[in-house]
This record gives C-alpha cells, structure tokens and sequence, in this order.
C-alpha cells in the first residue's frame, strides 16, 4: 500500500509542488553551493577557457546563477536548435535582463536543416530513432561541437539522479568525443535541492516548469508529465529510456 502512495508522490518540479524550505535543506543547499562556487572556481582556474552549456532548464538557472552573481571568468553559451518552446526564449530574454548579461547563443547550418527538412519531412523526428538522433545532431551536436572549439572544459548542469543513462555521472570527467575536460557540478543534487535554491535565490525560470514540464527541450519533442512519471519522461516519449539522449552527452 505505502509502495503505491510514494509512486504517486509528486515530484519536484516547480516551487508550487517542492518540499517546505525545512532548516536542512537550507542548510544543504548552502553547503553544497559552496561546493559548487568552489570547483568552478577551481575549474576556472585551471582550465581557461572555460564554457558552460545553458538549456535554461532548472539546473541550469542554478548554474548560471552562481557563475554570473559571482562574476566568473565562464563562457556562457546556448543551443538555439529553431524548434525550443516559446516559453524558452521568453526566458533567455528575461535572464539577460535580469543579470544584465549577454549570452552566446548558437546555430544550427541553415543548409543542414534545409536539406534533412526537404529529404525527411519537417517534424520526421517522430518516425524513426535514427531520423530523431540525426535531427539532434544537425540541431545539437555540430553546434555544439562549434561553442566547444578552442575551449579547455565546458560544463553543463546534468544530475544523476534525472535518468538511467546519468546513473554514475561525475562530477568531473574527460570528454574523449570533444577532447576536453567535463564538468558537471550538480552531478550530486535532488530536483528538490535544485528548487530550494531557485526558490531561496529567486532565481527566474522556465514558466513550463509550472505545467509540469520538470525536463525541457525542443517543443515537438517534450511534453508535460504525470504524476509518478520519472523527470525525464516527458522528452522523446515515444522511445525507450535507454536512447533518450541527444548525442550531446556522449560517454
Ligand atoms: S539533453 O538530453 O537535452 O542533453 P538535458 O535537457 O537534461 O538533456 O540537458 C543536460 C545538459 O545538457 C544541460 O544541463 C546543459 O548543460 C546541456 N544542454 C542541453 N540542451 C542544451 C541547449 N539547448 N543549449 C545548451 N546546453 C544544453
Ligand atoms: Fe530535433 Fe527533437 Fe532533437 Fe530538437 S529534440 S533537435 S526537434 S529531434
């Protein structure tokens, strides 16, 4: 019986449904925020240039929170892969106002989409997974392989515990397909961690998170979840857990 309420707790995924700021996770936050400033300090340091990859999901208004209140010598860069929510672009806009920042945002080839869009169709993604993962990659991971040119590290605002393919997701890594360092400080965080901060911080976020979007990507292909349904759910739904990647994260 107590298996079936936990599966239908609702998760996190909005300051709406995130647990009571209780005195701990205050506590939890600030210890690990600390952490953070302090390995991308660190990260910084080392590895200049340095880049972070900005979706504008939860996470990483968390990331780009602590990277430009304390004024760190980071890159900040975005995929613009032409099919995002309007609420996505409402928020670049708005986080550029709100910290008064201007934000890399990347392309994809205008003559790669025209070519798939006219050989496949314009939403073709639906119909196969090769046809999704080689739309990802024309809208993705040559971008991204572009802001990654000439840089040391980059980092991105991944948690484990957000699906099956993150499970052992460290904190820092080698990227062998990009060759350079990784780092992905949340690595260690729950969603509600994430939400106490934005809450604490009154950090802006995407307004999808409050129809229960927890995980945002392009339009056609996130949808909003249900109670008990994992955080990633909503992306790619038509395909099984294990392929749910772009291509941007590549072990
Ligand atoms: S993914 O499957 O789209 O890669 P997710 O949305 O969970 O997964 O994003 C994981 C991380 O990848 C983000 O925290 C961010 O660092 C990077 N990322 C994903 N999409 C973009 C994007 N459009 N622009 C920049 N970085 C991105
Ligand atoms: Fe194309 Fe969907 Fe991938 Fe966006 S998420 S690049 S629309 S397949």
């Amino acid at each position: 019986m107590s298996g079936e309420v936990s599966f239908l707790k609702p998760s996190a995924v909005n300051p709406a449904t995130s647990p009571a700021l209780t005195d701990d996770l205050q506590a939890n936050v600030h210890a690990k925020t600390v952490e953070v400033l302090s390995l991308l300090k660190a990260a910084s340091n080392e590895l200049s240039p340095i880049t972070f990859a900005n979706s504008f999901g939860a996470e990483d208004m968390v990331l780009s929170d602590i990277i430009l209140k304390n004024q760190l010598p980071i890159e900040i860069f975005s995929l613009d892969t032409g099919r995002l929510p309007i609420e996505t672009y409402d928020l670049i806009a708005k986080t550029e106002q709100h910290y008064q920042a201007k934000l890399n945002v990347f392309f994809p080839q205008a003559k790669s989409v025209e070519f798939y869009v006219k050989k496949h169709g314009i939403n073709a993604f639906y119909e196969s997974i090769e046809l999704r993962k080689s739309c990802c990659h024309i809208r993705k991971v040559e971008p991204l392989q572009r802001a990654l040119s000439g840089k040391k590290a980059w980092i991105t605002g991944m948690r484990a515990a957000q699906a099956t393919t993150r499970t052992s997701l460290p904190v820092r890594e080698y990227d062998a397909g990009n060759k350079l360092e990784k780092f992905n400080p949340l690595s260690d965080w729950s969603e509600s961690e994430v939400w106490a901060y934005i809450r604490l911080k009154d950090v802006p976020y995407n307004a999808l998170h409050d129809q229960f979007y927890p995980s945002i990507g392009c339009a056609p292909c996130t949808r909003a979840i249900t109670l008990g349904e994992d955080v990633r759910a909503g992306r790619w739904w038509w395909e099984d857990p294990i392929n749910k990647e772009c291509g941007l994260h590549v072990k």
